[in-house]
C-alpha cells in the first residue's frame, strides 16, 4: 500500500511504500521493500546490473554493451531496443513495474558528435517510449540516469545542482533534454521523478573498451603488462564514484520516502564524492594495485611506466559534483574510498585476464 503525506503547500509528498516489510541488503545496505516491482532499462550494463542484486527486478536491455552474465539467472531479461515503443510497452504490460530505473542510453560522447541522430533516437525517443509505457501502465516512480559531468562543464569546486547547465556535446544535450522530458511527464502525469546526475562512475563490470571508464581501461592495460596511455599532461581532474555506491543511490531513489520531493515535479540530485583525482594520480593508484596482484601471483616488479600522448581536444580540466542534496533527500553518501574501489576493480579484472 502506498503512503502519502502533504507538505506545507498542501502538495502530495510521496512517502514511498513504508507499510511493506523491509529487509536489509547486505552489500548495498539499503532498505528495500520485498514486494516492489522495479523495471531497470539498461539493466545488463555496468551500473544497472548492480541494481539487480537482491531486488525484484526485470530488465530491458538490447545487449549492445550489456551482457546477460552480469545478471542473476532469475532476473527476467527482455532483449528489447528502447527505440521500439511497441516492444517496450509490451514489456511494461507484462511486468507492471511500480518504479522504473532508466539506465539505457547511447553514452559515447564521440559517437554522439559523429551520429547526433542516433544519439537522439536512443536518448530522447527511447526515453519517451519508456515514459509513455510507464504512464500507460500506472507506474508511479521514475529514476533517470543523468550526468553531472556533461551538464556542468569545467568546474574546480564541487558543483551543486543549481550550477547552470552548459552541455556542449549531443550526448550532454540529450541528458539535459531527458531531464526536461521527465519534468514534463512528472507534471502532466503526477509521477515522482528523480534525475541522478552521476559524476565519473567506475568499478567492476565497466566496459574497458570504451572511451570513458579510465579505471577499467588502465586496469586492463596494466594487468596485460602494457603501459597506460595518458592524454597530455594528465592534469585532468575528475570525481570518481564507485558503481555499487551509485546503484545504492538508485535503490534509495526508487524505494525510499523522499523528504521534500513532491509527486508531479522533477528532483535532480548529484551523485559523486566531491573529491578530485587527476589522471596521473589515478594511474599511480591502479599501478600500485596491479603490482600487488602481480606480487600475489609470484611476479616481481610492476607494470611499465605510462606514456603521454597528445592532449584530447575539448577535454575538461576539472569536473566535480557536490552530493550534499542527495545526502538530505536520499540519505545517500559514498561509502567506498577511491583506493579501496580501485583495489576491488583491479581484483575483478585480474580474475578475468
Ligand atoms: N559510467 C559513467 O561514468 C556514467 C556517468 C554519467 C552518466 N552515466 C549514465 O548511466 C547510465 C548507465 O551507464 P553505464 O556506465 O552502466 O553504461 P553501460 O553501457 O554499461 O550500460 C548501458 C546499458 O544500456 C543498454 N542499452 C544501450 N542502448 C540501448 C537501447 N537502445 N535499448 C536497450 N538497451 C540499451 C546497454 O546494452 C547497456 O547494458 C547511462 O544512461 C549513462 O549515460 C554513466
Amino acid at each position: 500500500m502506498r503512503v502519502f503525506a502533504k507538505d506545507v503547500s498542501g502538495q502530495k509528498l510521496d512517502r514511498g511504500f513504508e507499510s511493506r516489510p523491509l529487509r536489509w541488503l547486505g552489500a548495498l545496505s539499503v532498505a528495500i521493500i520485498t514486494s516492489m516491482n522495479i523495471l531497470v532499462t539498461g539493466g545488463a550494463g555496468f551500473i544497472g546490473s548492480h541494481l539487480a542484486a537482491g531486488h525484484r527486478v526485470a530488465v530491458i536491455d538490447d545487449l549492445s554493451s550489456g551482457v546477460r552474465d552480469n545478471l542473476p539467472s532469475d532476473v527476467p531479461l527482455h532483449v528489447v531496443d528502447i527505440v521500439d515503443g511497441t516492444a517496450v510497452r509490451a514489456v511494461f504490460e507484462r511486468e507492471r513495474p511500480e518504479a522504473v530505473c532508466h539506465q539505457a542510453a547511447q553514452m559515447s560522447v564521440s559517437r554522439s558528435v559523429r551520429e547526433p541522430l542516433f544519439d537522439a533516437q536512443v536518448n530522447c525517443i527511447g526515453l519517451i517510449n519508456v515514459l509513455d509505457a510507464a504512464v500507460a501502465t500506472a507506474c508511479r516512480r521514475f529514476v533517470f540516469a543523468s550526468s553531472g559531468g556533461v551538464l556542468y562543464g569545467d568546474v574546480t569546486a564541487p558543483a551543486p545542482e543549481t550550477t547552470p547547465a552548459n552541455p556542449v556535446s549531443p550526448y550532454g544535450i540529450t541528458k539535459w533534454v531527458g531531464e526536461r522530458y521527465l519534468e514534463f511527464y512528472a507534471r502532466e502525469h503526477g509521477l515522482t521523478s528523480v534525475a541522478l546526475r552521476y559524476s565519473n562512475v567506475y568499478g567492476p563490470r565497466q566496459n574497458p573498451h570504451g572511451e570513458a571508464g579510465v579505471v577499467a581501461i588502465f586496469s586492463k592495460k596494466l594487468l596485460a603488462g602494457e603501459p597506460a596511455s595518458i592524454n597530455g599532461d594528465g592534469r585532468y581532474v575528475r570525481d570518481y564514484v564507485y558503481g555499487v555506491d551509485v546503484a545504492a543511490a538508485n535503490v534509495a531513489a526508487l524505494t525510499r520516502p523522499l523528504p521534500g520531493v513532491c509527486a508531479g515535479t522533477l528532483t535532480s540530485l548529484n551523485i559523486g564524492t566531491g573529491i578530485g583525482t587527476d589522471v596521473n594520480e589515478l594511474e599511480a593508484v591502479v599501478r600500485a594495485e596491479v603490482t600487488r596482484v602481480r606480487a600475489a601471483r609470484g611476479h616481481a616488479g610492476g607494470p611499465p611506466a605510462p606514456v603521454h600522448g597528445p592532449a584530447r581536444a575539448g577535454d575538461l580540466r576539472s569536473n566535480l559534483v557536490s552530493a550534499a542534496r542527495a545526502a538530505e533527500v536520499l540519505g545517500w553518501r559514498p561509502t567506498i574510498a577511491f583506493a579501496a574501489g580501485v583495489a576491488k576493480t583491479v581484483d575483478w579484472f585480474a580474475d578475468r585476464v
